[in-house]
């Protein structure tokens, strides 16, 4: 099994990361020139989102060619430079592999619309007349998750765009066909694979009207499920391989499956139920504040529920769909170097392998938008209009976009106050918020104490501290509102962390106050005060000591 416990890796969204041909777009030159920066930062692994050729609908998640590069990002060239100069650096490589759909350009689905009866069966096409889809189901960009095909009298499904048609995992042709996809990369020394919403690939037998939802119920962590990716694993020959499934609505039951090493699934599962803590009523895009209360509990559950059963979470606040996390959960104001550093803290420090989206480690906030125009994401320019139609005001419509729209991750990396960011010399396809000139890699490794050289200490932290790669971990203070605090603990010593979440000082009694090791804190001096600890707006603190010997216990010696 590979040791992917002491391990960070870092997510890279190749079209906002360094354009080094001017063009606007980021592009895989732009990452070979970073990749100095990424080994001194200390991660282990790079997560590259998909840059195979695409009509780039979905920036690149609608895939027409797995096997080769979309030119705006380079060419396969650069792929092996890219690896073989990361492979230097000690920095291992993981593709994101789109396999639950692909972009209705791929030869696959061309040959399906000339209605060959062999690519038909790729893809879940179905019977019926022009105004009724097969069942009413949604898509997660909205609208019917069902499109019309005049010429064949067919509907075909797309649980997301309309031009991301779903493949039919039931025929085992195109089973085959992924899995010499995956042969191909691990051969060009990819080290690790991302499985983009993994769990939506098993389709129910029969498709039915969902009464009660939008259908997600029939094809989420779908029958067969386990099945598909035990085989996949197997066959393709990356069981020894770091591997991370993207669960969408998933259940705690279903990822300690899919994690547990005895089942021969996957090294770890991203979930995203803490970040839905913000949505009313589970509506992305109906706006409440974060429910600290419920966010603390999905921690406490995923963490011990697959501590017991022997899973192990991916780590995250942010990545490319994602808001910006110290935008969303922390302040991105006064508190902002706090906040970020509380953020990081919190996560880094659990049971689980922690992932940095970039820009994270700078504390990047969100995009800051005011106008549609300056919006670039499908589901952002989709939604606008059914928000508009669900009776919200322009204003009232702009400002969900404005703290939901995927884009807030997807601004430029923030690497200089050069113009645009140091992103590009040219005119770069989404504007960095304007607080580039302030918050950018260059700044902060000037400056001891930021958020920057934070993430470098947890990083380090995660490599040299068993407890942490290893530790259990048990919560404390459970009751206390806002306070995430808990004991992470191995081979009699113990690392305890306390995190205030809000920008209210908090006062934590009953705390057992940690006389050991401070390893590490956001503010300069102790926390603790008088019987009680203290813990000021977003401060995080994290100590160590060996175990004192238990009551009754004879003292050692
Ligand atoms: C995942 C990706 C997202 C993409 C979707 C469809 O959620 O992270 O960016 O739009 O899958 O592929």
């Amino acid at each position: 099994m590979p040791n992917f416990q002491n391990q960070t890796i870092y997510q890279i969204y190749p079209k906002s990361f360094r354009d080094a041909n001017g063009d606007g777009l980021g592009d895989l030159r732009g990452v070979i020139e970073k990749l100095d920066y990424l080994q001194a930062l200390g991660v282990d692994m790079l997560w590259l989102t998909p840059f195979f050729k695409s009509p780039l609908h979905d920036n690149g998640y609608d895939i027409s060619d797995y096997l080769s590069i979309d030119p705006v990002f380079g060419s396969m060239e650069d792929v092996e430079t890219l690896l073989r100069e990361a492979g230097r650096r000690g920095l291992g490589v993981m593709f994101d592999m789109v396999f639950n759909h692909t972009s209705t350009e791929h030869e696959w689905f061309r040959r399906a619309l000339r209605g060959e009866p062999r690519y038909l069966d790729y893809y879940i096409f179905r019977d019926g007349g022009p105004d009724t889809p097969p069942t009413n189901w949604v898509s997660k960009f909205g609208g019917s998750a069902w499109e019309y095909v005049p010429q064949l009298g067919k509907w075909y499904l797309h649980l997301f765009d309309r031009t991301q048609a779903d493949l039919n995992w039931e025929n085992p042709a195109v089973r085959e066909e992924l899995k010499s996809i995956l042969r191909f990369w691990k051969q060009k020394g990819v080290k690790g694979f991302r499985f983009d919403v993994v769990n939506l690939i098993s389709k129910p037998a029969v498709f039915e009207d969902d009464e009660q939802g939008d259908g997600r119920r029939f094809y989420t962590d779908g029958p067969r499920i386990h099945e598909y990716l035990k085989e996949l694993v197997a066959d393709a020959g990356i069981g020894g391989m770091v591997t991370v499934g993207e669960m969408s609505s998933t259940s705690l039951e279903s990822c300690t499956r899919y994690t547990n090493p005895d089942e021969r699934e996957l090294s770890m599962a991203f979930n995203f139920h803490h970040l839905k803590v913000d949505y009313k009523n589970g509506d992305k895009w109906e706006l409440q504040a974060a429910d600290l209360d419920r966010l603390k509990q999905l921690f406490i559950d995923w963490q011990l529920g697959m501590q017991e059963a022997g899973g192990w979470n991916a780590l995250f606040w942010c990545n490319h769909d994602q808001p910006r996390a110290v935008s969303r959960f922390g302040d991105d104001g006064i508190y902002r170097k706090e906040s970020a550093k509380m953020l990081a803290a919190c996560v880094h420090l659990m049971r689980g392998t922690p992932y940095i989206f970039q820009g994270e480690e700078l504390g990047m906030t969100n995009a800051g938008y005011t106008s549609l125009s300056q919006y670039r994401d499908v589901e952002s320019l989709n939604y606008y209009p059914i928000m508009r139609d669900r009776g919200k005001t322009e204003a009232e419509a702009l400002e969900v976009l404005r703290q939901r729209s995927r884009d807030n991750g997807r601004t430029p990396m923030q690497w200089s106050a050069a113009p645009n960011a140091g992103f590009t010399e040219g005119t770069p396809w989404i504007e960095p918020p304007e607080n580039y000139h302030t918050i950018n890699a260059e700044a902060e490794w000037q400056d001891a104490d930021s958020i920057l050289h934070f993430y470098r200490r947890l990083i380090r932290l995660r490599k040299e501290n068993r407890l942490v790669s290893e530790g259990r971990i048990e919560f404390l203070c459970t009751d206390c509102p806002g306070v995430l605090a808990y004991r992470r603990y191995l081979d009699g010593a113990e690392l305890i962390v306390c995190n205030n979440l809000t920008r209210a000082p908090v006062h934590v009694s009953g705390f057992p106050i940690p006389e050991g090791q401070k390893l590490l804190g956001n503010y300069p001096d102790a926390a603790s005060e008088g019987g009680s600890l203290l813990l000021r707006p977003y401060e995080t603190a994290a100590w160590q000591r060996a175990e004192r010997p238990a009551a009754g216990a004879p003292l050692p010696g």
